[in-house]
């Protein structure tokens, strides 16, 4: 009987040895010690055994009932421990890394320097006015002296929608409205998109201008002058020169096209500038008196001068862009440099 015991103890303490999980414990104690386990066999066993033997082997067994049953529950510690360490692991954070930032956007480089241009002619006192993008023959041409043989049609591929309407290609046009509906004085920035049949690294087929009218008793070409010798100053920085090169626009007489020094080698000569030392921004000139007979001002008493510039070309200028499309193609990794 003794030598049963001992057996028994053998394969409990090596059985439990053994464990891996929590439900194997179970199923061990119920081997031994259920109601069918094998202690308790051995305590109904002791029937068989000689009376006198019965105390001190009832002992035995007793002993290894408690033996193995304080065995399991420090076994069932463990296991839970494992468990929980396991889980822990598993969930395991670390609170000292540092946060994850959340995507910002930021503005457009096309918004950026619009809004620049804005500030710098609200500062003066203009007010900013839009127009719209589908015009009239009337509004784009006619208005500006620029009658359907004109030659100077041909400087904008226009997109028509039919005979009459077409997107408008300049932005012109917003003068005609802004003069129909009040009287002098005028002093207004128009910025908006404009669209022409036109697509190359430097030319997109809908793009963005802003244009400049103001009208006024007495207004000069010294006034034309002085107001974008400023606002040249003011967009890219004090020391930039100015040159007024005479040109041709059928809306405005005289016509001067307005050059910057080069705002990358600041007129010494570089690949930007073609190595003229000079870059291109804008037209502007007097409002030609038929225009503003055609609104009905009294050409006797006032005058005006217009002005209208690229913002995609004075973008890419400001920052050395050498494509259009880079503006309209959402590219992260280009927009992402104008945080
Ligand atoms: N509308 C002209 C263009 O798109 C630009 C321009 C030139 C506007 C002279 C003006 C101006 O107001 O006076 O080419």
């Amino acid at each position: 009987m003794e030598a049963k015991i001992q057996s028994v103890r053998a394969s409990a303490i090596e059985e439990c040895s053994k464990l891996e999980n929590l439900e194997q414990l179970q199923q061990l104690r119920v081997k031994y010690l259920g109601k069918k386990g094998e202690v308790t066999q051995l305590l109904r066993g002791m029937g068989s055994i000689p009376a006198d033997q019965r105390p001190l082997v009832g002992q035995m067994v007793n002993r290894l009932k408690s033996e193995l049953e304080q065995l399991y529950d420090q076994k069932e510690t463990e296991l839970e421990q494992q468990v929980q360490q396991k889980r822990m692991q598993m969930e395991a954070l670390d609170i000292t890394l540092p946060g994850r930032k959340p995507k910002i956007g930021s503005l457009h480089p096309l918004t950026l320097v619009l809004d620049e241009i804005k500030q710098i002619f609200i500062a003066m006192g203009y007010q900013v006015v839009e127009g719209p993008e589908i015009e009239t023959d009337y509004y784009n041409f006619e208005a500006l002296n620029i009658p359907k043989d004109h030659p100077a049609r041909d400087m904008q591929d226009t997109f028509y929608i039919t005979e009459e309407f077409l997107l408008r290609s300049q932005t012109s046009p917003v003068q005609i409205h802004v003069m129909e509906g009040q009287e002098p004085p005028v002093r207004i920035i128009a910025p908006g998109k404009v669209y022409r049949a036109d697509s190359d690294l430097t030319h997109s087929p809908m793009f963005h201008q802003v244009e400049g009218l103001l009208v006024d008793q007495g207004v000069t070409f010294a006034d034309l002058k002085g107001t974008l010798q400023a606002f040249a100053k003011a967009l890219f920085g004090s020391e930039t020169k100015t040159r007024f090169r005479p040109s041709y626009f059928p809306f405005t007489e005289p016509s001067a096209e307005v050059d910057v020094s080069c705002i990358i080698c600041r007129g010494t000569g570089c690949r930007v500038c073609s190595n003229t030392g000079w870059l291109e921004i804008l037209g502007s000139g007097m409002v030609d008196p038929r225009v503003l007979a055609k609104v009905g001002y009294d050409i006797d008493k006032v005058s005006g001068f217009a002005f209208g510039m690229g913002i995609e070309r004075i973008t890419m200028l400001k920052y050395g862009i050498n494509d259009i499309r880079l503006f309209f193609t959402n590219d992260q990794r280009f927009l992402n440099q104008f945080k």
